[in-house]
Formats: structure tokens, C-alpha cells, sequence
């Protein structure tokens, strides 16, 4: 059976998502702010969710129609054949989101759209009360300018929870965001790359998934597992692949370093729940007193952002450092997140060759990328 899926994203990510999905072999993909809509069968959600490094989350596309009035909201969503997905058990909530639209209240859009998939169920099953005991299922609304979207979660818990991550450090990165900044910058995996900021060690364990070829959701279920609709061998199935895609460890050369004694503890803990401590090597040292002596590399780090004062003093001095450490090092790239704009000023090789605007949640930052001699 043919669906549209959908993967959503944060803003300015869009492409790596587009790119991944093509290389997971879809093609007829739609790109729109923070959505990247692809044509796919139902055995390809499995797929998505698990191997998906990116994306928030994979939602399976019910309808697309214009709503103005309560009533266009409601008979439209009682129009649609909810119990092709929706089992008489299931248990099933709505989220409702809305954005320069007429029907402003996402609160009523969301009782509206309880309300017609109810009605639809009791006719379908011929039944007036749900026991909710079955599987889960989670209704989203996206009304944005008088078009309602409506679609069904099939992730779950976002995608960001890998399940490698019980102990998170001070201000860690998302794990989607994390493998985002890795798939921006041009690292491969035969290449050195350093973290000396490196926390709970989201970038490099991310970027070792990347370099293993391990599927990011092997290791986490998702919402659609419980969903007759879907076939329980097309999920054994995509995971005995995922399995058998792992690339042997050994030759990676992923280096991590952060002061607080803490956070690499942290980091060498969450990088042995995800199956690669032996790939990247953990070390407690200050970033001011770190030594290169390779000629090529790569850095992705994300320093603190300086909003403390005391953090503020000590971050100039980081630059300063960093940016001795790399002057006359061209053959590194340097590739640096952060809300903190004048670091620009301080790291002054050459003016950086991109800034992309990100956003690490609702903080606005900007990636700052100098492209270093190809080896
Ligand atoms: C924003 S956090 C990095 C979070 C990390 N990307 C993660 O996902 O967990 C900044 C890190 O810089 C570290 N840090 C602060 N000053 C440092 C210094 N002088 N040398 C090395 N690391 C330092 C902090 O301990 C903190 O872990």
C-alpha cells in the first residue's frame, strides 16, 4: 500500500533530512519549512524511523484540506477512513497546532477533531464506548493558513531519544541536532574529527553511529510498532537489516576532551550504551591546554554559550586559544555552534566560509564553518 510520509525537522535542517532520505532510496520528495514529504509503501515505515538521523519525527500522512469553519474540520476529518489505522481498541489522542488561521483556538481544533474521529469509530465498529486499551496512536493537526494537515505520529518518543542517552550533561545537544551538525560538515569516516568541548559526547557518538552504519533507532521502539495495519515482519525484517549493515569498529578516529571530569565520565558511559566506546577516545582536559600536532582534522564542538558572566570571561580566553591552537593549521576545518556572536572576532584564521542559522531548540545560534585544506 502507498502512503506519504512525513519527516519533520527544525528549521534549517531540512536538506540533510531531504539527503537522507534519498539515500534510504525514496524519490519523490517535497521540501517545505521544517516537513520533507516523500511517497513510500507501509513497509517503509520501519525503515524511516530506524534509520532516520535527523529527522523529529516520521508521521504518516492522513489528509490535506482547507478549513475555514469548525464545520469544514469536522466533517472533513469524519470523512476519512480512521479505522484503516485506528484498531477498536486503540487508544488515541489529538494534537492540534494552528498558525494564521481563521480557527485560531488549537484547543477547540482539537476537541473538533476528537470528536469527528469518534464519530467515524462508532459508526465503523458499531460501537458507542472505546476501552482505550489497545495501541497508541497519536492524531496531529497542522492548520497553517486555512490548511489542515492531518497525520498519524508513527515515531513515538521523538526521534532524538536513541535510548544511549540516560545521563545527559550540562546543556547537551539534541541527538538529532548533534548528527545534523556532523552530516553539515564534511566529515567522512576516514577522517580525524575532535570535539574539545565535548560534554556528554553527543557530536562524536553520533558521528560514529554515522561511521558504523548503525541505525540511530536500533536500539528503541516506536508508536507504530503496536499498529495491526503494519506488518510485524516488515519491522523484524528492517531491523535484522539494520543489524546486518553494522560495520566493524577499529577504525574510526573520533577524539573527545572536555575539563569537567563529570561530563566525560558521562560521555564514555553513553558512548558504551550505544555500542561505541571502543570508537571514540574520551579524555578530561581544558580546551586552553590542548596541543595539535596533526596536519589535517576536523573540529565540531558547541562551547558554552557565555550566558553567566563568569562563563563570559573564561570564553574569550577559549577563543583566544582556539584560535592560536588553528591559525596556521589550514589543513583543519573548524566547525564551531553558537548563540555567541562575536566569536567571529576572536577566531580569526580567515572569515568563516558559511554561518548557518540553527536553532538548538528555541535558541537562536549560528554555525560557523571554515573549510580547511583536502588532504
Ligand atoms: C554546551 S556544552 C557542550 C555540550 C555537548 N555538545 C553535548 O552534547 O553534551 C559546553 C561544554 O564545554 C565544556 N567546557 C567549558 N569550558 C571548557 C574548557 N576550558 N575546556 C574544555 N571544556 C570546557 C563544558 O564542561 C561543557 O561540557
Amino acid at each position: 500500500m502507498k502512503v506519504t510520509l512525513i519527516a519533520t525537522t527544525k528549521f534549517g535542517l531540512e536538506m540533510v533530512v531531504k539527503q537522507e532520505i534519498q539515500a534510504l532510496g525514496f524519490e519523490e520528495i517535497v521540501v517545505s519549512d521544517g516537513r520533507i514529504e516523500f511517497e513510500a509503501t507501509l513497509a517503509d515505515i520501519p525503515k524511516a524511523n530506524l534509520w532516520l538521523r535527523c529527522a523529529d519525527r516520521v508521521l504518516l500522512k492522513i489528509a490535506e484540506f482547507p478549513a475555514h469553519t469548525f464545520d469544514d474540520l469536522f466533517e472533513q476529518t469524519t470523512a476519512l477512513p480512521w479505522e484503516e489505522w485506528i484498531t477498536q481498541d486503540g487508544k488515541f489522542t489529538v494534537n492540534a497546532k494552528s498558525h494564521k488561521s481563521a480557527l485560531k483556538s488549537a484547543r477547540s481544533c482539537q476537541s473538533i477533531v476528537k470528536k469527528a474521529v469518534v464519530e467515524r469509530l462508532k459508526s465503523a465498529y458499531q460501537i458507542d464506548w472505546f476501552p482505550e486499551t489497545g495501541a497508541e496512536f497519536t492524531i496531529q493537526l497542522a492548520l497553517v493558513r486555512n490548511s489542515a494537515l492531518l497525520t498519524l505520529d508513527t515515531s513515538g518518543m521523538g526521534l532524538h531519544k536513541r535510548g544511549y542517552r540516560e545521563e545527559a550533561g550540562e546543556a547537551p545537544l539534541k541527538e538529532t541536532f548533534a548528527a545534523g551538525l556532523v552530516q553539515l560538515s564534511f566529515w567522512q569516516p576516514d577522517r580525524l574529527l575532535l570535539d574539545p568541548m565535548c560534554g556528554s559526547g553527543t557530536i562524536l557518538i553520533e558521528a560514529a553511529l554515522i561511521g558504523r552504519n548503525i541505525a540511530p533507532g536500533l536500539y528503541r521502539d516506536f508508536a507504530a510498532e503496536g499498529w495491526p495495519a503494519i506488518p510485524a515482519e516488515a519491522w523484524a525484517q528492517a531491523r535484522e537489516e539494520a543489524q546486518n549493515a553494522i560495520l566493524p569498529g577499529g577504525t574510526l578516529q573520533l577524539q573527545g576532551s572536555d575539563s569537567d571530569p563529570a561530563s566525560i565520565e558521562i560521555a564514555r558511559s553513553n558512548a558504551a550504551k550505544a555500542g561505541v566506546a571502543d570508537d571514540i577516545q574520551f579524555e578530561v582536559k581544558d580546551v586552553r591546554k590542548l596541543w595539535i600536532d596533526r596536519e589535517y582534522g576536523i573540529v565540531i564542538t558547541n562551547p558554552p554559550y557565555g550566558i553567566r558572566l563568569a562563563e563570559y570571561q573564561e570564553l574569550n580566553s577559549i577563543y583566544i586559544a582556539l584560535n592560536k591552537m588553528f591559525r596556521k593549521k589550514d589543513g583543519w576545518s573548524i566547525y564551531v555552534l553558537t548563540a555567541d556572536q562575536k566569536f567571529p572576532d576572536f577566531f580569526k584564521r580567515a572569515r568563516p566560509d558559511r554561518v548557518r542559522k540553527l536553532y538548538n531548540g528555541t535558541i537562536e545560534t549560528n554555525f560557523y564553518q571554515y573549510y580547511g585544506r583536502k588532504p
